[in-house]
């Protein structure tokens, strides 16, 4: 592992310091170094972001392990088919999969639908986007029935700073599964209720898709709304899959994944022994300009060119591939639909990036929305 470029260190602190500041700025200087690089955090981690690398960490889940990696810093992740390995991985995925497929999603759709409501006045995105979100959710798995300020309880931590989402909340998670255990007893028809009520563990897979899929979704759907509002040739119902590619391109919300290796093995001609924690960033794979020309800027027509093979990974790839990433394209679908009628205009706003968990915009980003 020794080698390995490495961008400009902190006396004494490594990397870690310049991590806590700006973990994106630190990644994207490191990707400038080379396309394999190390960082000394609290401990030694090594990133890659070309397709090769996706497709050797993303594809072999044998060597490449869930367990032990960054997601379990967090209570909101650290469970669940998230957090587990092959075998039993795979088995979960199998149990889950066929309920999260576009076809299964399609009896959703009405209620989806009947949770937006477009504002008519001026409006603050990434405070909609946020409400919708989680209705929506609410809505998909329970067709309300857990209470939403309970879910606005479980699920607001995840879009606070860092510590906030790593806190432990015990009682607040007892009282979470308590509310989605009583569901399950007697699930409304038509809902992910329904269909998960049965499968073994599914409460605690409940939480947890909950958490992945909030702010996510809620800040994708932010971003998209502000550059919908700035580029009005985009909104048009047939146009909106192009727009989310891109702001999945731009902003993956999941923008850093890792993986800790289980057997010594070499990647991209790098040696990795047992132990070592890697990264990928879907974030850094989306702005080389090697795959994507003028990455930063925002071009939903590129998309009509294809996407590299392991290059467009908002969703990650392989067999760990986002559970909900139909479910997330369907609420921002619907979401984003009624904002084509009538004029959408930036008013004032922020969207740079802001990382902690998740990439989410600085904000606020204020809409104005008129006939
Ligand atoms: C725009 C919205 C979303 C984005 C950008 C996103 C992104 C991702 C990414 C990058 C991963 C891989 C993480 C890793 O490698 O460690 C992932 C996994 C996962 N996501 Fe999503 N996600 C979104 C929405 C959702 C939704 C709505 C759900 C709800 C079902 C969900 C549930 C999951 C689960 C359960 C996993 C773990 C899969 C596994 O390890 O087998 N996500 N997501």
């Amino acid at each position: 592992m020794t080698g390995l470029p490495s961008p400009a260190t902190t006396p004494l602190l490594g990397h870690l310091w310049r991590w806590t500041q700006d973990p994106v700025r630190l990644l994207a200087d490191g990707a400038r170094t080379g396309a394999v690089f190390e960082l000394r955090l609290w401990r030694r981690v090594v990133v890659g972001y070309r397709p090769d690398w996706n497709r050797a960490v993303l594809g072999d889940l044998e060597t490449f392990r869930s367990r032990g990696s960054l997601s379990g810093l967090t209570p909101y992740l650290a469970g669940g088919v998230v957090y587990a390995d092959v075998p039993g991985h795979d088995v979960r995925r199998r149990e889950l999969n066929p309920h999260f497929h576009s076809r299964a999603l399609t009896p959703l759709a009405d209620r989806l639908r009947a949770v937006v409501v477009a504002p008519t006045e001026p409006f603050e995105a990434l405070h909609w986007a946020s409400r919708t979100v989680r209705q929506m959710l609410g809505a998909a798995f329970f067709a309300g029935r857990v209470p939403d300020p309970l879910l606005a309880a479980f699920l607001n931590p995840l879009q606070r700073n860092n510590p906030g989402p790593l806190v432990r909340r015990p009682l607040l998670f007892r009282r979470l599964d308590r509310a989605v255990a009583q569901v399950l007893a007697d699930p409304p028809d038509g809902t992910l209720a329904a269909d998960l009520a049965g499968l073994p563990r599914a409460v605690e897979e409940i939480r947890v898709a909950l958490a992945a899929g909030y702010d996510t979704t809620a800040h994708s759907l932010a971003w998209a709304l502000w550059h919908l509002a700035g580029a009005p040739e985009w909104r048009y119902p047939e146009r909106i899959d192009d727009v989310l590619d891109e702001i999945l391109r731009l902003y993956p919300a999941g923008w850093l994944g890792s993986r800790v290796v289980r057997h010594p093995t070499t990647v991209t001609g790098v040696d990795l022994p047992a132990g070592t924690m890697v990264l990928y960033s879907p974030y850094l794979t989306h702005r080389d300009p090697e795959l994507w020309p003028e990455p930063d800027a925002f071009r939903p027509e590129r998309f009509a060119a294809g996407r590299p093979a392991w290059g467009f990974i908002p969703f990650s790839a392989g067999r760990r591939t986002c559970l909900g990433a139909h479910l997330a394209r369907l609420m921002l679908r619907t979401a984003l639909t009624p904002f084509c009628a009538g004029k959408l205009g930036q008013v004032e706003g922020d969207p740079s990036i802001r990382s902690s968990i998740t990439l989410r915009p600085a904000g606020p980003l204020w809409i104005d929305r008129t006939f």
